[in-house]
């Protein structure tokens, strides 16, 4: 079976996590400095905070800057359930704003008629990869004077004119075991300002600045020394992941037929954490099938966008309706893409969604 992930874990990790056990300190200890600060350099940033995960990642970042109760915050709905969570763990409510078919991402064209005065922070999620048109969102956050938190979960290294993502706002990280890079599990926050980074770090350890003195509510998002041994490790590697990812993507692109490939705009460079195509509603989950049947896995990222899901819908009453989300959940189908995959691995994949579409 040709999976849609395996972890790269070689000797470096490996030896890496033993020397933390001989070490002694096994909780956040000199390792996760090290990969905080090797991280912010990979990012093009000052500052990084490593976390328990994406999530925590993520609702840190919403409460350093402030955001609770009666705020609002503007995401898209075609993501991981984590970005729009992560805003209701601070009591401020997700508003959500369509996306750009052809690229998945938040459409910029439409995030001003969402603006309300309750709006605090927009929040753009990379969404498999690509960055979102940042140019469009920054300007209009400058306009309405709003935060901008970049969800750069799935977008380790991605760039766009220039700018890695997580250096254009606020960045939220994940490093589960599937995504570009990862530390087991855990989660990276990167900004500019130091003053910011000290904020998420102290939210990091239970509000205290002072051992046993406690200024403000916190919570315990430290990630431990092995996790960040093996992150550090898997940093030194991404850009070659990376690579490998680009390589996968550009054979599948060049072979696939019947299907809409991924699109990647002009100055942006696609990270692949997915390589997700669109066919047309009434195959897709036929030729998921049929990929099953010839050892291909596939995966649908996502099947009910958040603004649909139970929770979001019966709990706390959303009743909006985006079109192109909607339509996208029906249509996409991401295909196996990490950098473990051979070149027969490459050719099983295309030569069984080519059978498919051509029958
Ligand atoms: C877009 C997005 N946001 C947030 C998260 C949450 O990250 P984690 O699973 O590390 O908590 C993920 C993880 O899959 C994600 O893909």
């Amino acid at each position: 079976m040709i999976n849609m992930a395996k972890p790269q874990i070689g000797d470096e990790e490996k030896k890496a996590v033993l020397e933390v056990l001989d070490s002694g300190i096994l909780a956040q200890g000199p390792r996760v400095k090290a990969f905080e600060e090797a991280f912010a350099k990979m990012c093009g940033v000052g500052y990084a905070v490593a976390t328990t995960s994406g999530t925590t990642a993520l609702h840190i970042t919403l409460l350093a800057h402030g955001i609770g109760p009666d705020d609002e915050v503007t995401t898209s709905p075609f993501t991981f359930i984590a970005s729009a969570n992560s805003i209701l763990y601070t009591s401020a409510r997700p508003v959500f704003v369509d996306i750009d078919p052809v690229t998945f991402n938040i459409d910029p064209s439409k995030i001003e008629a969402a603006i309300t005065s309750k709006t605090k922070a927009i929040m753009p999620v990379h969404l498999f990869g690509l960055c979102c048109d940042m140019d469009a969102i920054l300007a209009i956050a400058k306009k309405h004077n709003l935060i901008v938190i970049e969800d750069a979960c799935q977008s380790h290294g991605a760039t766009y004119q220039g700018g890695k993502a997580g250096s254009f706002g606020t960045g939220a990280f994940s490093l589960y075991p599937t995504k570009n890079m990862t530390s087991g599990e855990g989660g990276m926050i990167t900004t500019n300002d130091a003053a910011y980074a000290e904020k998420c770090k102290v939210i990091r350890q239970h509000g205290m600045r002072v051992r046993y003195y406690h200024d403000e509510l916190g919570y315990n998002f430290r990630m431990t020394d092995l996790q960040a041994a093996i992150g550090n490790e898997q940093l030194k590697k991404l850009d070659g992941f990376n690579r490998k990812r680009q390589e996968n993507a550009r054979f599948l692109t060049g072979c696939l037929k019947g299907v809409k490939t991924p699109f990647v705009p002009e100055g942006c460079e696609h990270v692949f954490h997915q390589y997700t195509v669109r066919v047309e509603a009434s195959k897709r989950d036929a030729l998921r099938k049929h990929l099953q049947e010839r050892g291909v896995g596939s995966e649908i990222y996502y099947p009910v966008p958040v603004h649909k899901q139970n929770y979001y819908v019966k709990d706390l009453g959303y009743d909006v309706t985006f079109p192109e989300a909607e339509k996208a959940s029906l249509e996409v189908l991401s295909l196996p893409i990490h950098p473990a995959l051979s070149q027969t691995d490459l050719e099983t994949i295309g030569a069984a969604v080519n059978e498919f579409m051509a029958a």
